[in-house]
């Protein structure tokens, strides 16, 4: 799929049920890799491998199983600082909050070890720990009590619907904001990062996006955000917030989310947790960058021709 002026990208109306994205677990990892991949560049830059065999693991051994199994779509990025680096790094509760008492964003917490919502970004936008991941999985170990759900929305339909509805504020989103990315510098480099949100180019589009760490961003520059930057971040939330473009997943144990960071956005419900302490939402992490092999650096969409007609399936650009 190559990225196209006139029509890309998927809406939640686009699949006409989750066998769209599953693709079940065999132990030849090298194939799952493959039919993966074809989903991240040919699809809707997305998969979810169903029934990972998890369930009687330790937490350690599925860390070791995760790394293992997808080092066969790419090659596993550090995570963390110091001692707390890891291939493979645990999402769950350890008590951090995204907001402090004040119900203010706390800029520094790792918002993968609260049981918090998180808003729709790609991981590429602050660069964590120094790596742009071209690609982000998620096993679940163990599901929450209620809630948790992963939330997906396709980048190229948001600037879509922002070119439409929004071409001022897209003009503005087209050029660098500062980015905070205090919570995953790397020992040394400067906390803020520059990029645009959408960035188009001979290659594709280049996404970039996280509306809350380039708002708390501005205090770090001494900047006080003009109303044009206002306007281009209000116009971008709207469109994220859009309930008809995203999907919601429930994860299940021992399924494993891959998502193309370079061109979808995820997120996250809030939960609540089990009671014993073994039974509570655990993920494993991992990203990846692209084994060095194969064509574009950025995921490339074109209309494929079923676009034309309205079906529905994978990949199958439609509305809004
Ligand atoms: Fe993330």
């Amino acid at each position: 799929m190559r990225f196209d002026d006139a029509s890309s990208g998927w809406t939640r109306a686009s699949f006409a049920s989750p066998r769209d994205w599953q693709l079940p677990y065999t132990e030849d990892h090298d194939a799952l890799a493959a039919r993966t991949l074809e989903r991240l560049a040919d699809g809707p830059g997305f998969a979810v491998v169903t029934g990972a065999p998890v369930a009687a693991m330790t937490t350690d051994e599925v860390r070791s199983f995760s790394e293992s199994m997808l080092g066969h779509l790419g090659r596993p990025l550090p995570q963390g600082r110091g001692r707390e680096t890891a291939l493979a790094w645990l999402v769950r509760d350890e008590g951090a909050s995204a907001h402090t008492d004040e119900r203010r964003f706390h800029e520094v917490a790792y918002t993968s070890k609260s049981r918090g919502s998180l808003h729709l970004h790609n991981d590429q936008a602050v660069q964590p720990f120094g790596h742009a991941p071209d690609y982000l999985a998620l096993l679940t170990h163990r599901k929450a009590r209620i809630g948790g759900e992963s939330l997906l929305l396709d980048a190229w339909t948001a600037y879509r619907v922002l070119r439409r509805e929004f071409p001022r504020e897209l003009d503005r989103l087209r050029r660098p904001f500062a980015i905070d990315r205090r919570h995953v510098t790397p020992d040394g480099q400067n906390p803020v990062v520059r990029s645009p949100v959408f960035e188009p180019s001979e290659d594709g589009l280049r996404v970039r996006c996280n509306v809350k760490r380039i708002e708390t961003a501005y205090p770090l520059t001494g900047r006080t955000p003009p109303p044009a930057d206002l306007a281009a971040l209000d116009a971008l939330r709207r469109v994220l917030g859009r309930t008809d473009l995203r999907l919601t997943l429930a994860l299940e144990e021992g399924d494993c989310l891959v998502v193309d960071d370079r061109r979808i956005l995820h997120g996250r419900t809030g939960y609540q947790d089990h009671d014993e302490p073994d039974r509570r939402r655990c993920l494993v992490r991992v990203m990846l960058g692209r084994h060095p092999v194969g064509p574009p650096t950025l995921p490339q969409a074109s209309v494929s021709s079923t676009s034309e007609t309205g079906s529905r399936g994978v990949g199958v650009p439609s509305g809004p």
